[in-house]
């Protein structure tokens, strides 16, 4: 069975597009291979390009925060990007970037075989609406909203957020950012504790 090291030992060695020549580090992802919750991002910027890891800069900051909103912290879940590698300037992803790269995302979510996945930002929202079946229109209509589809043999919820690094431009979307993440919380611990019932 494949893990999230074979993985990652592909991504380090990739050059399915053009941005292995201008990244500094692959981010191939980083978090417990075992956990519940798989947080999805657009592509790696500045800061988790000089460091090989998502989510280190400030909108990462904000993640965090947010994260322990849920009651967890990073250790306890999966971060992974759509794109693997850094878009020079932080452009947005390339269509034929996000269909050279987006396999190996798809890969990590077979092993970790989250419960919830929680998408951050609109690209992340629209690869994983398409790849579960479900019907993308744009991130302001969906984000919020908890869909559920059926994958590993069990109930799997997907839910698009805005993207951190849009709360860091908007502080005034803030406070509603905060309380999707605290209703996130439940739909948590429902899960823990249906399986402590099971
Ligand atoms: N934005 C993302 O989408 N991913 C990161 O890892 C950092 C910023």
């Amino acid at each position: 069975m494949e893990t999230l090291e074979d993985i990652k030992r592909d991504i380090m060695q990739c050059k399915r597009c053009e941005l292995h020549k201008t990244k500094t580090n692959f981010v191939p992802g980083s978090g417990n291979e075992r956990s519940e919750v798989f947080f999805v991002g657009e592509a790696p910027g500045k800061e988790e390009d000089l460091k090989g890891e998502p989510f280190v800069g400030n909108a990462g900051k904000l993640l965090t925060e947010m994260i322990s909103l849920m009651g967890l912290c990073r250790e306890d879940v999966f971060i992974a990007n759509v794109l693997k590698c850094r878009p020079p300037n932080n452009r947005d992803p390339l269509p034929e970037e996000i269909e050279a790269c987006g396999s190996y995302l798809l890969r990590q979510l077979e092993v970790v075989k989250p419960s919830v996945i929680i998408c951050l930002g609109r690209y992340s929202t629209r690869f994983i609406f398409e790849a579960f079946g479900l019907n993308f229109s744009s991130i302001t209509k969906l984000q919020g909203k908890v869909f559920e589809v059926s994958a590993w043999d069990k109930s799997v919820k997907i839910v698009a957020l805005y993207h951190p690094a849009a709360i860091l431009y908007k502080p005034q979307l803030r406070a509603e950012y905060e309380e999707s993440f605290k209703r996130l919380a439940s739909l948590v611990k429902k899960r823990q504790k249906s399986l402590f019932d099971f």
